[in-house]
């Protein structure tokens, strides 16, 4: 029986493998109920009682021998199997949990939505159009002359050399459709993108987004519109902000204005941002000339209206202090990254 044992020993301290399966049958074979350790156990019992003490010795020995073998392979491959698969198969449950980054919105988006919930507020609708437009509803309906500089080729994008078709330059491009098929009152804001020829630069870009805002209904007068705007800048830059109201020229509104805010850095008292005049021009707007309405089927002895544009980048730009408009467009994660808290 001893040399039995030796036997056995020997197989168990020369076993190596590299298969788990390899390993349990190896357990298996020595190890179990009718493996060859437990047989030499039964068959013990049927010794002499003077050998057992020594062999019992012995065939405690390679049973623990047997045993720590299987142990130390299993352990080994399971340190292997980690190793080469990673934590997914046995993942480490006491691990904190991964920080998952969430999306932000885009500045254009924050400072469009403001803007849209102002007006929206006060009862004004949101209208949008195609991006791609025909020269009347962007340029013809709105009054422009056939030889009005912004038809050239050097301020639009025309589709395929057509040039009846293309990119609208401004969003009052809706407003055109708004009126075309809705009766007055209408009190529209048209969001979107626009698209105008320019080489791009910091402070210039040949894609941009506006919102344009149109009010018409019997009776609407300049000082509605002066109105409306005060409460826009109150709104958007704070209690303390002013406007004021410049002489301008648009083909489509008769007066016509540029509007300012005092400046939102310096509360106008004058900084680099407004360049020492403690007011900065965010948009342009006008009474809607009579010759639009009629072109739009509105019978313009009986209604009047008005009509404001402003750009969203510019707008952003002194909310958020962003001096190129080139990163409004490259999608720079560090650049997007900074707007997270906001919304
Ligand atoms: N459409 C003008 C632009 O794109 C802005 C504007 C809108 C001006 C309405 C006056 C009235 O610059």
């Amino acid at each position: 029986m001893t040399d039995k044992i030796n036997e056995l020993l020997k197989v168990v301290e020369q076993f190596q493998t590299d298969s788990w399966d390899e390993a349990e049958e190896f357990r298996i074979r020595l190890l179990s109920k009718k493996g060859q350790i437990s047989l030499l156990f039964n068959d013990f019992k049927s010794l002499p009682p003077d050998e057992k003490r020594e062999v019992g010795q012995q065939l405690n020995t390679l049973k623990e021998a047997a045993l720590q073998k299987v142990n130390q392979i299993k352990q080994r491959l399971e340190e292997e199997i980690i190793k080469s698969q990673g934590s997914d198969k046995y993942p480490d449950l006491s691990l904190p949990a991964e920080f998952h980054h969430t999306g932000s919105r885009h500045p254009i988006s924050i400072v469009r939505n403001q803007i849209n919930s102002i007006f929206e507020k006060i009862g004004f609708v949101i209208s949008e159009g195609p991006e791609i437009e025909d020269d009347w509803h962007n340029f013809s309906a709105l009054n422009f002359a056939d030889e009005h500089p912004a038809r050239d080729m050097q301020d639009t994008f025309f589709v395929e050399k057509n040039p009846d078709i293309a990119l609208r330059t401004h969003t009052s491009s809706v407003q055109v459709r708004v009126m075309k098929n809705q009766k007055p009152p209408i009190r529209t804001i048209s969001p979107g993108r626009v698209f105008r020829n320019e080489a791009i630069s910091a402070r210039a870009h040949c894609i941009f987004h506006q919102v344009e805002g149109l009010y018409i209904d019997k009776d609407v007068s300049f000082a509605d519109l002066k109105h409306v705007l005060n409460h826009f800048a109150q709104e958007f830059f704070g209690k303390e902000s002013r406007i004021r109201l410049r002489p301008s020229y648009f083909p489509f509104t008769e007066p016509s204005a540029e509007m300012d805010v005092s400046c939102p850095f310096c509360k106008g008292k004058g900084c680099n941002i407004c360049k020492g005049t403690g007011w900065v021009e965010i948009m342009g707007c006008g009474m809607v000339d009579p010759n639009v309405l009629e072109n739009c089927g509105i019978d313009s002895t009986v209604y009047s209206g008005y009509a404001f544009g402003m750009g969203i980048e510019r707008i952003t730009m002194l909310k958020y202090m962003v001096n190129d408009l080139r990163l409004y467009f490259e999608n720079d994660m560090r650049f997007l990254k900074q707007f997270s808290s906001a919304h």
